[in-house]
């Protein structure tokens, strides 16, 4: 696939993500704990920071920053930033621009630069390596990055497992099992095609109503699986030490956050300081 198709199969999938985006929640998106890291790094400034979003997450875009942050996120998708970009509880000045990631300045202007699971979204591990190089570029000297990264296990777990943990009801919710069987999909490889995923979902849970009967989830929470059916679109989960090598090119490594909700181990935030 090239560079364009990648972008067009991936717009497609945030497109009917955002039709859907409430009904998607942690581990997918971030939770208080996931939250409270940028918090205490954008307080560690000294002054109002100049922040980068990547993408338009919710819960990072209305966190309690400093007075006087000044708040721009960058997202591709038209439709992301018309249903999920929040219109209150924003930091004054706060704005969303249609850009591409590809195409952010690499001119040392932010201070903190924030991504939740925005490398999901590319390719791995050159299309990662580009947009570290990039956030680099785009921090001042003593700049941070903060990044969420979803990662996959070092040893894959045969599907099998994830439906067995599904039908005993050891899953915390539908998205925890959506980002399991995502990472068993993939198996040992660091790329995930979507369509597959879906085809899993499909065997493992022939019956949707009995699943939300059996676990009181609700069946349209369940439903979102569907952006995933007959897509192309391929989504990236590095192991946790192929994220640590790719971000060691341009960075140092100052924490790694990691949750107490199920799974966060697979959800590292990386704090980092441009080399
Ligand atoms: C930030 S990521 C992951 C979602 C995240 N966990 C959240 O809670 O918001 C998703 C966003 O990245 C955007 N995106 C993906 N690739 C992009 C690119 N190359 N340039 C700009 N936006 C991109 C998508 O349009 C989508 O809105």
């Amino acid at each position: 696939m090239d560079a364009g198709d990648w972008a067009s199969v991936m717009d497609e999938v945030w497109r009917s993500h955002s039709r859907q985006w409430a009904l998607v929640g942690p581990p997918l998106r971030p939770s208080p704990f996931d939250v409270a890291v940028v918090h205490d790094v954008a307080g560690g400034f000294g002054r109002p920071p100049r922040v980068l979003l990547l993408g338009v997450t919710p819960e990072v875009a209305c966190l309690a920053w400093p007075v006087g942050t000044r708040l721009r996120a960058v997202d591709r998708s038209v439709e992301m930033i018309g249903e999920v970009w929040p219109r209150h509880g924003l930091p004054e000045g706060a704005v969303a621009e249609v850009g591409d990631w590809e195409a952010l300045p690499m001119d040392r202007g932010a201070d903190l630069v924030v991504a939740d699971g925005a490398f999901i979204c590319l390719p791995w591990p050159l299309g990662a390596a580009g947009l570290l190089a990039r956030v680099a570029g785009a921090l001042a000297p003593d700049g941070r990055a903060v990044l969420r990264f979803f990662v996959r296990p070092d040893r894959s777990e045969p599907i099998d497992q994830v439906a067995d943990d599904l039908w005993m009801g050891r899953l915390a919710g539908f998205n925890t099992f959506k980002l399991r069987l995502l990472a068993a999909v993939a198996g040992d490889g660091p790329q995930v095609r979507l369509a597959d995923v879906h085809e899993a979902f499909e065997q493992i849970v022939p019956d949707r109503a009995a699943l939300a009967r059996r676990l009181g989830w609700d069946l349209a929470v369940i439903g979102t699986i569907d952006a995933y059916r007959g897509s192309e679109a391929v989504y990236a989960l590095p192991t946790r030490d192929e994220v640590a090598l790719a971000v060691a090119v341009a960075f140092r490594v100052e924490a790694v956050c990691v949750g107490d909700y199920q799974l966060a181990e697979r959800c590292p935030s990386f704090v980092l300081s441009p080399r």
